[in-house]
């Protein structure tokens, strides 16, 4: 970005394309020349300084000389979360501790945290991605940016925060929770931007209107929602509520945190890859094969530019396939992360994702967007179980009704039959940052 790039906070956000930087502006030939030279030396980096990637190249009898294409990587080994417990907790790192300058970690479901670590140049790069991802949502410097991704170990909060600074926004750091106190903030401060999870964002417009608040009269313009899968429903609920363009952020804590991809506010078609610094691969979760643009597999990222923790082909487990650029030609974009391998629930035989339940739930009239699925066993039969929110005007009629349309909806769109429940208004659990929308109660 130019440093004379000042835009005025009241400068239309839907007008990002003026603010990109220099690699934003590249052509595909030039990124994959770019891609190319950095591939290789953070394949030379990993082989030469990490045990694990020494080990799993010889075995597979590859050395970074091989790599003379981008095409070669296919060639390389998978690295997995496995690997990185297994080394647990510094045994992926590549540089000596004294380089090291922060440190992250994501719990997980079972076991040991995933520790990640970051260089300063890490640092700086990744608050250059998060600061892209904030321009190409709509945000200026000048912007207020209130972050109410969790402070901590996690990486959405300190990501986010650093990388509106580094957009010139300034940074109101709200972290998680207290919920009641980040109404009153927004409505103090008044931001322009919101970076949360979007499920956070529901219990943030409940508690709104709970304080009698209407939402659509906040400051805020643009939304930025990741670290759990959303679909266009959600979208739609949480832009008509609040009256915002909402735009989706992706990344995950091994490739390096928010700001591996983007969604452009002026075109919300899939998220823009950075790709000068994360390769993606979308790959056949069962046989392995790199699969062509346009088909759906698990998305797999190869660091170009981390010294840390230099990442070689990492299976993400999330689903999406990859398209062609758009707002960004230069850079490839992945579609909407809709679910994740590990999510993916088998119902006698049949299988669903949780955002396939989300979609239907949040176009049955009287229902709110709180939803949760329960699976439980009776005998040797799976069951599952939808819990959905009434909204607090929706009658006993209506309730009823939506009863049979969610259960028609799963059983004509995914073919399952399930049983569903619509419970009264606040009572089910509220996220205050991912939520867990499965219970799975079987043996
Ligand atoms: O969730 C990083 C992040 C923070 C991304 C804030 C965006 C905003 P982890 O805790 O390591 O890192 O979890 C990574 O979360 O593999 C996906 O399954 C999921 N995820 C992240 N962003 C999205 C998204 C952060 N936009 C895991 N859509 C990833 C769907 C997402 N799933």
């Amino acid at each position: 970005m130019s440093s004379s790039a000042r835009v005025p906070a009241d400068a239309p956000v839907a007008d990002p394309a003026d603010l990109r930087d220099d690699a934003e502006r590249m052509t595909a030939a030039e990124l994959a020349e770019l891609q190319l030279t950095r591939l290789r030396a953070t394949l030379r980096h990993a082989y030469a300084d990490v045990e694990h990637y020494r080990r799993s190249f010889d075995a597979a009898g590859v050395t970074p000389a091989d790599c003379r294409s981008l095409a070669d990587l296919a060639r390389f080994p998978f690295t997995t979360k496995a690997d990185l417990r297994d080394s647990y907790p510094f045994g992926m790192f590549a540089v000596p501790m004294d380089q090291v300058r922060r440190i992250h970690a994501s719990s997980g479901t079972t076991g040991r945290p995933t520790v990640v670590g970051y260089t300063e140049n890490d640092l700086s790069m990744w608050a250059d991605v998060v600061a892209r991802s904030i321009r190409a949502a709509g945000g200026r410097p000048g912007h207020k940016v209130h972050v109410s991704y969790g402070y901590g170990l996690f990486t959405g909060g300190l990501g986010a925060h650093y990388g509106a600074e580094r957009a010139g926004c300034t940074v109101i750091p709200a972290s998680g929770g207290m919920t009641a106190r980040q109404v009153q903030i927004i409505q103090d401060f008044r931001p322009e931007i919101i970076m949360v999870t979007p499920s956070y964002m529901l219990t943030l417009l409940d508690e709104f209107e709970r304080q009698g608040i209407d939402p659509r009269s906040t400051s805020l313009k643009v939304g930025i929602f990741g670290a759990e899968p959303w679909t266009e429903e959600m979208r739609r609920e949480i832009e008509d509520r609040l009256g915002i363009d909402a735009v989706d952020i992706y990344g995950l804590s091994e490739v390096i945190g928010p700001g591996v991809a983007q969604e452009c506010v002026e075109t919300k078609d899939g998220l823009h890859i950075w790709e000068d610094h994360f390769y993606p691969e979308v790959v056949d979760p069962l046989t392995d094969v790199v699969l062509p643009e346009g088909e759906r597999g698990e998305l797999v990222f190869t660091s170009l530019t981390k010294e840390a923790l230099p990442v070689i082909r990492y299976r993400t487990r999330d689903l999406t396939r990859l398209l062609p650029g758009t707002a960004r030609p230069a850079f490839r974009r992945m579609e909407k992360v809709t679910g994740r391998c590990d999510d993916m629930i088998i119902l006698r035989g049949v299988n669903i994702f949780p955002s396939q339940i989300e979609e239907i739930v949040l176009r049955t009239p009287g229902v709110a967007p709180h939803f949760q699925i329960e699976l439980t066993r009776q005998g040797r039969m799976d069951r599952m179980t939808v819990r959905a929110e009434a909204r607090p005007d929706a009658g006993a009629e209506l309730r009823d009704a939506a009863v049979g349309l969610i259960a028609q909806g799963v059983k004509d769109g995914i073919g399952v039959s399930v049983e569903v429940r619509i419970v009264d208004p606040e009572t089910l659990e509220r996220s205050v940052g991912k939520i867990r929308r499965l219970r799975d109660l079987r043996p």
